[in-house]
């Protein structure tokens, strides 16, 4: 059963304590793949060192944060106020006189966070070198536009007291890579000037809902490029003055043995055309066409070839110039709702339900094009324009580097969690004389944001591999997503778009295969984890099953995993982190999938992975081909990072039931993510198809992980369907809370038992056999529905 099993809860924090004390990597020099150390900064610039000071009673702390998120506990919704966590857990008084004491005798400035457990020092590059006894370089990699990182090429040296007091500091924390969203952005193409006589197409075809876009120039008879439009004739100026009068495009999808012939007649009612350049610079005519009633989710491309007015044809264009395009819906607000059955139009009303949306690295949104969006998409507006809180900066004039993370993060969520305070919250880049770290940066900054202002729910797009971080920082995050935990706050994370090896498939190659490389802090067990996945007509595998007799096509598009040899654009990220072990809450899930019949899971000797480890991700939806608007422009982007804001629109929904019931909001979701998922399957979509053996990009490994029913490493606990969870939520008693919420204006902890303990113990006691009672009571009347779902999909050990 799902339910804590004590023995575990022990077990598992104690071995979180083992490895807290194995490595000790706090003072090692910078190093992380794909960055190299570059010059010396100059001396007279000021930077932010962050300091993480050592915390007490990790182990208490661990303790209660699981019963304040785990619905079978008594303690669930109970969370902490700011004041009482950080009494816990903050650093001993004596560590941050310490502290203090050291760095105000120093040059530059030092303040703590809220919590005495960070502080930033400012100083100059000079200065901190010699503080830290160490070298700064700028270092040289994927930089953000930009942006100077800036970190330690030496090993950090203090005064081993200070050392003692302090868990790391900022000058070897990851650097954060530029955000995840794929941008399927056609580029300008420089066309041959001559040689050929077969037109030749733009390698980036636009797919959509059954149709395809095709930009191509055509060659005269002479071999050289077209530079007539067509309303002149196609060639005319050629010397040979043979006119083309059509082309013909084939159109073929390999995998189903699908062509289609279609002859396009060169007038102006059929092609569209611009001015476009040659290889040597000189300009020709490029036209545009649209096919439409192209078969939908097939790797397609096209072959094209050019009917002269003397009645010969050239030769057809070779396929391999085209790359395959995978014509599938693009995402609209109007489409998620349809599918997850959010009702998009209802608007949310209680003022303390909240989103935010961190950005990193110089993100930025346009409020101009979030208006246009909402125009474009049929999406209704309260008021003027969404509520948008901005914390930190935005510059959305500043054109290029003008994020679609950001966009696509606030368009999203302002449409589908129509009227939520939704805060954009922007965590200045790595620039000198600005933070040098943000992702502690932003951590240090909800600890120093009110527990009536914080908001509640959070969606974070960026993670990087785990492998190359120290240790000390993932223990850290990981320690502040606990205590935003016990603060009762939602933290969403995007699964990482590379699949079971991470970016360095995709940066390195194919050599980094057969090795499970997660990403974080996607992988960290105190976040919900988000995969991704892309509507196909194929997830059950009869539908689109295909013979000389037989051809079944469902109705219905619903979710496979999304993989970019699938044409999603990215692949799912998940897996087991080698950092941390497998918690209390996906015992049972993570077991049911490693004993699967029919081997989703690969052996070790093909695919190394940490089968005790923290298994990731907890669940999944549509990430591929969302349509954001960039200026004037509708793109299509896809990753996990589009699904990660959709959960969160849909977290916050469910919130707004529990706040109108003055009841607390969901706060760390995992307890009750796969409780629902042992006790009601149905909720979730389950994702049963496909893999994550692919990169981003088109470089596949052999083996990675693969959909399974019920819980996987690719898709979690599969898609959440909205409606059913909403209900499940109000009507099952164990998966409520105990405690009252109460109210925006009232601190989030409901620890109101201050008398004494034998009053508690009895009031629980009552509690506790009313609930039960009460539990028992409606499992009966709802057993009927309940039983006729685990008929329909048996799920655990079923
Ligand atoms: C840094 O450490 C080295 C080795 O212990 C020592 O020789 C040197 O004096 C230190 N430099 C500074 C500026 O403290
Ligand atoms: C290409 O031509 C344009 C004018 O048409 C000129 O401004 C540009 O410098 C040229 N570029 C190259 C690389 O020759
Ligand atoms: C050609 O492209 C333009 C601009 O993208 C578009 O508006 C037009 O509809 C296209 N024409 C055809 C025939 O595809
Ligand atoms: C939008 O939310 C606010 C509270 O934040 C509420 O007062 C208002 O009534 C809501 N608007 C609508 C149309 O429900």
């Amino acid at each position: 059963m799902a339910w804590v099993c004590p023995i575990a809860v022990i077990l598992i924090s104690q071995c979180l304590l083992c490895i807290v004390t194995a490595s000790d990597d706090r003072w090692a020099a910078f190093s992380q793949l794909g960055w190299q150390h570059g010059d010396r900064p100059s001396h007279d610039n000021s930077i932010v060192v962050l300091l993480a000071l050592r915390q007490r009673n990790m182990d208490l702390l661990e303790r209660k944060a699981q019963a304040v998120s785990d619905p079978s506990s008594p303690e669930y919704g109970r969370y902490l106020e700011r004041d009482e966590l950080y009494g816990i857990s903050g650093s001993s008084a004596y560590n941050v006189d310490l502290v203090e004491k050291f760095f105000s005798e120093l040059p530059g400035t030092f303040q703590f966070s809220f919590g005495k457990d960070f502080a930033r020092y400012t100083c100059t590059i000079a200065c901190v070198e010699k503080v830290f006894n160490t070298t700064l370089r700028i270092q040289k990699g994927r930089v953000a536009p930009g942006t100077t990182p800036i970190r330690a090429s030496e090993p950090v040296r203090l005064p081993v007291n200070i050392q003692n007091a302090l868990e790391g500091t900022s000058l070897n924390a990851p650097l954060f890579m530029p955000p995840h969203p794929r941008q399927s952005k056609v580029m300008p193409f420089r066309y041959k000037r001559s040689g050929r006589t077969a037109p030749r197409v733009r390698p980036m075809m636009v797919a959509g809902d059954q149709f395809i876009s095709i930009h191509f120039v055509a060659y005269c008879k002479d071999k050289v490029v077209n530079q007539d439009t067509v309303q002149n004739g196609i060639c005319r100026n050629s010397p040979h003055s043979r006119l083309i009068t059509a082309f013909d495009v084939l159109v073929l999808q390999t995998a189903t043995n699908w062509q289609k012939l279609v002859r396009v007649p060169a007038v102006p009612d059929t092609l569209g055309e611009k001015v476009a350049k040659t290889e040597d610079n000189q300009t020709c005519t490029e036209f545009n066409a649209t096919l439409g009633n192209i078969q939908n989710y097939a790797s397609t491309t096209v072959r094209i070839r050019s009917l002269f007015s003397d009645g010969s044809v050239s030769d057809f264009s070779d396929p391999s110039e085209v790359m395959p395009s995978w014509p599938m819906a693009y995402t609209t607000p109007s489409l998620l709702s349809r599918n997850y059955r959010i009702p998009m139009h209802e608007p949310v009303r209680h003022p303390r339900n909240s989103i935010s949306v961190a950005e990193f690295l110089g993100q930025y949104y346009n409020p101009d094009d979030l208006d246009a969006f909402f125009k474009l998409m049929g999406v209704r507006e309260w008021g003027t324009r969404p509520k948008l809180s901005l914390i930190g900066e935005n510059l959305p004039m500043a054109g290029s580097v003008l994020g679609g993370e950001a966009q696509l993060d606030i368009q999203y969520i302002t449409s589908l969690a129509a009227n939520v305070s939704t805060f954009f919250w922007s965590v200045p880049s790595i620039e000198l004389a600005t933070r040098q770290e943000p992702f502690l940066d932003w951590l240090m900054q909800l600890e120093d944001t009110d527990d009536s202002e914080i908001p509640l729910v959070h969606s974070v797009s960026y993670s990087d591999d785990a492998l190359t971080m120290p240790f000390w920082f993932k223990r850290r995050v990981n320690e502040e997503f606990m205590k935003l935990a016990l603060r009762g706050i939602t933290v969403l994370v995007a699964s990482g778009d590379d699949g079971v090896s991470g970016n360095f498939v995709a940066k390195e190659g194919l050599k980094y295969c057969g090795v499970n490389r997660e990403e974080f802090p996607s992988s960290s067990p105190w976040v919900t984890s988000v995969g991704g996945t892309q509507l196909a007509q194929e997830n059950v595998p009869v539908c689109g099953y295909a013979s000389e007799d037989v051809m079944v096509q469902c109705p219905h598009d619903g979710e496979v995993v999304c993989t970019s040899d699938k044409g999603g654009g990215i692949t799912s990220g998940g897996g087991f982190s080698s950092d941390f072990p497998r918690p209390w809450y996906q015992h049972e899930a993570v077991e049911h999938y490693l004993h699967q019949t029919d081997n989703p899971v690969p052996s070790q000797d093909k695919l190394k992975y940490n089968k005790f480890g923290r298994a990731f991700p907890d669940l999944a939806a549509l990430s591929s081909n969302y349509l954001v608007l960039m200026g004037d422009d509708l793109t299509a982007m896809s990753g996990t990072s589009a699904s990660t804001p959709l959960v969160a629109s849909m977290v916050a929904r469910w919130n707004e039931d529990r706040l109108q019931q003055r009841m607390p909001p969901l706060g760390f979701l995992n307890p009750l993510l796969y409780q629902i998922l042992s006790k009601y399957p149905s909720a979730f979509n389950d994702v049963q198809i496909g893999d994550n053996r692919c990169s981003r990009g088109s470089a596949c490994c052999p083996t990675g992980f693969a959909a399974a029913r019920g819980w996987d490493a690719v898709s979690g606990c599969g898609s959440p369907d909205f409606q059913l969870v909403a209900k499940i939520l109000r009507e099952d008693a164990m998966m409520s809370f105990r405690s009252r919420f109460s109210g925006p204006a009232q601190p989030l902890a409901l620890d109101a038992v201050q008398g004494p303990g034998w009053m508690f113990l009895i009031v629980m006691m009552l509690l506790q056999s009313l609930i039960t009672g009460f539990v028992v009571f409606v499992l009966m009347g709802g057993c009927r529905r309940w039983k006729l779902v685990h008929a329909m999909r048996p799920l655990l050990d079923g």
